[in-house]
């Protein structure tokens, strides 16, 4: 599976959710999540997202974001339409410490 990761936090341009060919993208409130059961692997994502907040789990990163993927996955709305991105997604992109800002 692929799985979201910090960097979409606050983030959350959605640019994601248009390629994905199953649609197995849920919406919170500041970021997204991949359900991990649904996720084909297929890779059209990753590059698609402008904050490079989706990785394959084998990418090291993935290891403390794939649980919370899987949990919120099956919480939160399934979103397949690019919304508006928060007025200020760029000054977050890249900004260390966004996990504390998680918001389930
Ligand atoms: Fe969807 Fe493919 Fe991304 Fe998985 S890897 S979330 S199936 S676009
Ligand atoms: Fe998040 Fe990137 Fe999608 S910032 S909403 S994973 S395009």
């Amino acid at each position: 599976t692929y799985v979201v990761i910090e960097n979409c936090i606050k983030c959350k341009y959605m640019d994601c959710v248009e390629v994905c060919p199953v649609d197995c993208f849920y919406a919170g409130e500041n970021m997204l999540v991949i359900h991990p059961d649904e996720c084909i692997d297929c890779g059209v994502c990753e590059p698609e997202c402008p904050a490079e907040a989706i990785v394959p789990d084998s990418d090291e990163r993935a290891a403390e974001w794939l649980e919370i993927n899987r949990t919120y996955a099956a919480q939160w709305p399934n979103i397949t339409r690019k919304g508006e991105p928060p007025p200020d997604a760029d000054e977050w992109n890249g900004k260390p410490g966004k996990k504390a800002l998680f918001s389930p």
